[in-house]
């Protein structure tokens, strides 16, 4: 246990925010579209194409809030183990996503960034994503950034694979490798000076990692909610923002005197 506190999906007040202490790097695992799905009788595929909705809802939620990077877990190197159905499903999800709300990411100066072994995913997964990176190169405000077909101990294999390339081509010293070579050699170099999640929140009542950001959250924030993604909204956000308000993060160090 890290001594996270849950926030309470009940609670309707607006939480006023600190504006001047958003977290910058946001990433969510979005876990509970199958059990909402089941509570309602419906197929897990249902809760999927409920819980896209939220992605969008969110986005909008997360820009508007001044968020620099948003990273969504949507699709893990593990996730292949499930039904030949709901790959598939999962699969065709971001060709759906990104071909009714790319006009709208554009409109809110949204850009895409996906992070992952894209090269495994269908074809046509490819090719969505590849226009939606397309698509929203010139927007300059937040960075929806997607795992898909992501794995946090692969991700630092494959660093750990070039960075042994570079020393095999004599362009890196073994004894110059530090924390910021294993930084931009992850999936998340791209995105600095905010590779790191500030806050990292899980839906569902589980609390797990589930091979998310294994590296990159060393120092992060988590909040874990006891509601199914496809509950998750603005208010929602907005608390476990809150939550990360109250925090006190030292980092290793000790608390600065006032
Ligand atoms: C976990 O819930 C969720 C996933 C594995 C998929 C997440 C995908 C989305 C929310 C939609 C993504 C949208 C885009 C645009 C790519 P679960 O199925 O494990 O739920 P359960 O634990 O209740 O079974």
């Amino acid at each position: 246990m890290f001594g996270q506190k849950k926030t309470t999906s009940t609670d309707t007040t607006v939480m006023s925010l600190d504006e001047t202490r958003i977290p910058k790097h946001v990433a969510i695992i979005m876990d509970g579209n199958g059990r909402w799905a089941q509570k309602r009788h419906l197929p897990r595929v249902a809760g999927h194409k409920e819980g896209m909705n939220t992605v969008k809802k969110v986005t909008i939620a997360a820009s508007h809030l001044g968020i620099k990077v948003l990273t969504l877990y949507a699709f893990s190197t593990e996730n292949w183990k499930r039904s030949d159905n709901e790959v598939n499903y999962l699969m065709q999800l971001p060709v759906d996503f990104f071909d009714t709300f790319v006009p709208d990411l554009v409109k809110e100066n949204v850009r895409v960034n996906v992070m992952g072994y894209t090269e495994q995913l269908p074809q046509k997964t490819q090719r969505a994503v590849r226009n939606a990176i397309a698509d929203t190169a010139d927007c300059t405000g937040m960075v929806l950034n997607f795992a898909l077909n992501y794995g946090g101990q692969a991700e630092i294999v494959t660093a750990v694979q070039k960075i042994a390339q570079k020393v095999v081509d004599g362009e890196q010293q073994i004894a110059d490798i530090t924390t910021k070579t294993v930084d931009d050699a992850l999936m998340t170099g791209s995105l600095a000076p905010y590779n790191n999640p500030d806050l990292l929140i899980r839906t569902s009542g589980e609390e797990r990692i589930s091979n998310f950001l294994l590296w990159q959250i060393a120092y992060s924030e988590l909040v874990f909610t006891d509601g199914y993604w496809p509950d998750f909204d603005d208010a929602e956000l907005r608390r476990c923002i809150h939550e990360f308000q109250q925090r006190d993060r030292r980092f290793g160090g000790v608390k600065q005197k006032k």
